[in-house]
């Protein structure tokens, strides 16, 4: 039999910039080794006992599907979700997705045919990158830079990355992988270019809650004008510790972006029905819960920061969101050093897994020198990884 080819697709599809050095580090493990992960956006937080509990005394005796545009009441908890939070959608203007993440490549596959390009600002997250391969969808990537805290450039550079193929804007604000809270002006400047091109904004509001230093953020729902060109992806998963749970959202008023998610949402049938009803009651009140998510965070951001900064070389803006920061490192090439902390370094048995920053980066030969850290373990623990990354600097660098 002659050899079957893979699609390009398939071929040419970058792997997850995450999950490339797991290997690496069930090598370290088999080794004996105790790993702090850093490198992935796994909160360490317990899951809200409501979710829990109901999960754990779930009374059906079959569990049957669930509609393809969600239950009933996780559709109208996301709504009560949105109105709490001021913004407008209604139950009509909601489906349930897998997670952010299928609702990213819902909005994704509604707006951009293949060889269309979306614009995304890098380092970015790497399943953009994923989806867009996955429909030949080109990402048009413009780069911002350590120095200024990963915020954007002038409205000029751009306007001019806008070309008569580009269909959508992406913007995650408070951002993963940098943490930057984008500012009022920039979330205007995004709106204009939006408005004045009649491009779609894809907003990726995982992180929306997760602010910090008293600050707030501009949500893009609050532009009554480009309400049609808006297209929000959203998740239980950061804000209320329940990754595991897979539940999100896709919310437009466009109407057309809602009937063409649909369809894709009734090829994959339904998510899964008991996830869905869980998390419905923290949907509904969900600032109770994420008050103290935010200070964990802020708190943990700060004993990151203080710990970097005795590392000679090192240098970083305070992010002021999310629970991600990107530091530059005196290094010069992140994947080198992040394999050689799993296979060549240890310290009392202990090592520190951190993600390359060139994996978020469209642009080769950009983030060699900077890694991303997800500070999503206890204030002792992160200041035990952060020691580890001192110590691996100087034997690395040696
Ligand atoms: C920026 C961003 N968007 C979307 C997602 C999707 O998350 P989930 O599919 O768990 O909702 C993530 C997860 O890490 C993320 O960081």
């Amino acid at each position: 039999m002659n050899k079957i080819n893979l699609s390009e697709r398939a071929l040419h599809a970058p792997a997850s910039a995450i999950r490339k050095l797991v290997p690496f580090a069930d090598k370290a493990k088999k080794r004996g080794l105790n790993v702090y992960h850093v490198n992935i956006g796994q909160p360490d937080l317990p899951t809200p006992e409501k979710i829990m509990n109901f999960i754990r005394s779930y009374p059906a005796s079959t569990l049957e599907y669930a509609p393809s545009s969600g239950m009933s009441e996780t559709v109208s908890a996301w709504a009560v979700f949105y109105k709490n939070k001021g913004a407008s959608f209604s139950e009509e203007d909601i489906i349930v997705t897998a997670g952010g993440s299928e609702a990213l490549s819902f909005a994704f596959f509604s707006v951009a045919d293949p060889g269309d390009e979306i614009i995304v600002f890098e380092p970015f997250y790497t399943s953009y990158a994923i989806i867009a391969a996955m429909a030949d969808i080109n990402l048009k990537a413009i780069t911002t830079r350590v120095e200024n805290g990963f915020h954007l450039p002038d409205y000029k550079i751009i306007e001019k990355a806008i070309s008569k193929k580009t269909k959508a804007i992406i913007l995650c604000n408070p951002n993963n992988p940098t943490g930057t809270l984008y500012t009022e002006r920039e979330v205007r400047l995004i709106v204009d270019l939006a408005l004045k091109h009649n491009l779609y904004i894809i907003s990726d509001e995982p992180y929306q809650e997760i602010v910090f230093d008293g600050l707030s953020l501009l949500p893009f729902s609050s532009f009554k004008k480009l309400l049609p060109q808006l297209i929000v992806t959203d998740s239980v998963s950061k804000r209320f510790n329940s990754c595991g749970a897979r539940v999100g959202c896709l919310a437009s008023k466009n109407k057309q972006i809602i009937s063409a998610s649909l369809k894709f949402a009734q090829a994959r049938l339904s998510v899964a029905t008991v996830d869905q009803l869980a998390v419905v009651p923290l949907l509904k009140n969900h600032s109770q819960y994420v008050g103290q998510v935010r200070k964990t965070y802020q708190s943990r951001r700060d004993t990151v920061i203080a710990e970097l900064k005795k590392i000679p070389g090192v240098s970083l803006t305070p992010p002021q969101g999310a629970f991600y920061l990107i530091p530059e490192l005196p290094i010069n090439d992140s994947d080198k050093f992040a394999q050689f902390l799993l296979e060549k370094f240890q310290d009392k048995k202990e090592t520190v897994m951190v993600a390359p920053a060139t994996g978020f980066y469209k642009t080769a030969g950009l983030g060699k020198k900077e890694i991303r850290i997800a500070y999503v373990l206890n204030e002792k623990k992160l200041v035990r990884a952060v020691e580890l990354l001192n110590l691996a600097l100087k034997q690395y660098n040696h």
